[in-house]
């Protein structure tokens, strides 16, 4: 008897192009998981999640496609690939509601992501507010196993894990407990000034971006004037080689930032170059895309319908 894999979901926001932090921090664990092929791997484009932030039909339309081209782009294999839109299976929302129902206010005001956006604004939206449970529903319908995410968003994994337990205490055992999986080695990517690599800085590396786009990323690398390596070059080199043969190169090219940087966008279109193309290939074939969608919306569909079934079995509204 073969053994039936986890399961392994994570999701986006389709909030436009994707930078390097974004690929190294959430993108690549995804993809290196699958690649183990030990998972049966679900990837969510989190439109209604991102419909705090885009009030715009067409702006909404686009990001989503082009979130699908994106992941795609990567080089996931589409055969083991469950690709969905959240908006298209109504039964995250319904579980959101439902996960509203058994949560408090103070536990949800004690989200970093909550009180991060209450510090820039007092007018947050109670979408904002009630971010996690939707996302506690993406995870927790699917029966994940394991939610390959970013650093920040380990705590909404955390939320999830605690619904589906207090979900379980109180209606008896539905849920599956899922855990979080951040990839160490470069849980936080810098930008090219030093700080977080984040759009909101105006500090990115563009994942797809062409060589143009790359050069003038890289030109545009804080270097400090002293010291003989350039620290924030380095952080980000980092991220392609492997530090023993980095270290060998920067003693080599010591104190030369002109050729580190020139090296270090060598190595950048080496990584690059094959997903740009396998992005525009997809791209250029949107039928293709629109399969692999709706066979994902299919099966997603599937399993959350028979998982809202028993929910409401349990709650005593079936
Ligand atoms: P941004 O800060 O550019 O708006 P998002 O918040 O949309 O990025 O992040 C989407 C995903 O990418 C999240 O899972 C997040 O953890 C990851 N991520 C974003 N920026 C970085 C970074 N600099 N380093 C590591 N992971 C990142
Ligand atoms: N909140 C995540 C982010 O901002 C996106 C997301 C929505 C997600 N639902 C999810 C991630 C479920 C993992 C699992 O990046």
């Amino acid at each position: 008897m073969v053994a039936e894999k986890e399961r392994l979901l994570t999701g986006a926001k389709p909030t436009g192009r994707p930078h390097l932090g974004n690929y190294f921090g959430a993108m690549k664990p995804f993809k290196d998981l699958q690649d183990q092929n030990r998972y049966e791997c679900f990837f969510m484009i989190a439109d209604y999640h991102g419909l705090n932030f885009i009030q715009n039909k067409s702006e909404m339309e686009t990001l989503s496609k082009e979130l699908a081209l994106d992941f795609l782009g990567i080089g996931i294999d589409p055969k083991n690939l469950t690709l969905f839109k959240q908006s298209a299976i109504s039964e995250h929302t319904e579980l959101a509601w439902i996960f509203d129902t058994i949560t408090t206010m103070p536990y949800l005001m004690r989200a970093h992501a909550f009180k991060d956006a209450g510090v820039k604004s007092k007018d947050i939206s109670v979408g904002t507010f009630n971010y996690p449970m939707l996302m506690a529903s993406d995870i927790l319908l699917y029966d994940t196993s394991v939610v390959p995410v970013g650093q920040d968003q380990k705590q909404h994994v955390e939320y999830a894990r605690d619904t589906a337990e207090k979900f379980n205490r109180i209606y008896g055992a539905t849920f599956k407990l899922p855990r979080e999986h951040i990839q160490e080695t470069s849980a936080i990517v810098p930008g090219i000034d030093g700080h977080k690599m984040s759009k909101s800085y105006n500090n990115i590396i563009p994942l797809f971006g062409s060589r143009e786009e790359i050069v003038e990323a890289v030109t545009s690398i804080v270097t400090d004037s002293i010291g003989e390596n350039p620290k924030n070059v380095y952080a980000i080199h980092r991220l392609l080689v492997p530090r023993r043969d980095l270290d060998g190169i920067y003693a080599l090219l010591k104190g030369n930032y002109k050729k580190i940087k020139e090296r270090l966008i060598e190595d950048l279109e080496t990584l690059i170059s094959p997903m740009r193309e396998r992005r525009e290939y997809y791209k250029a074939h949107p039928k293709e895309v629109e399969n692999i969608l709706s066979k994902g919306t299919e099966k997603a569909r599937g399993i959350a319908s028979v998982k809202m079934v028993d929910v409401r079995q349990k709650i005593g509204v079936a």
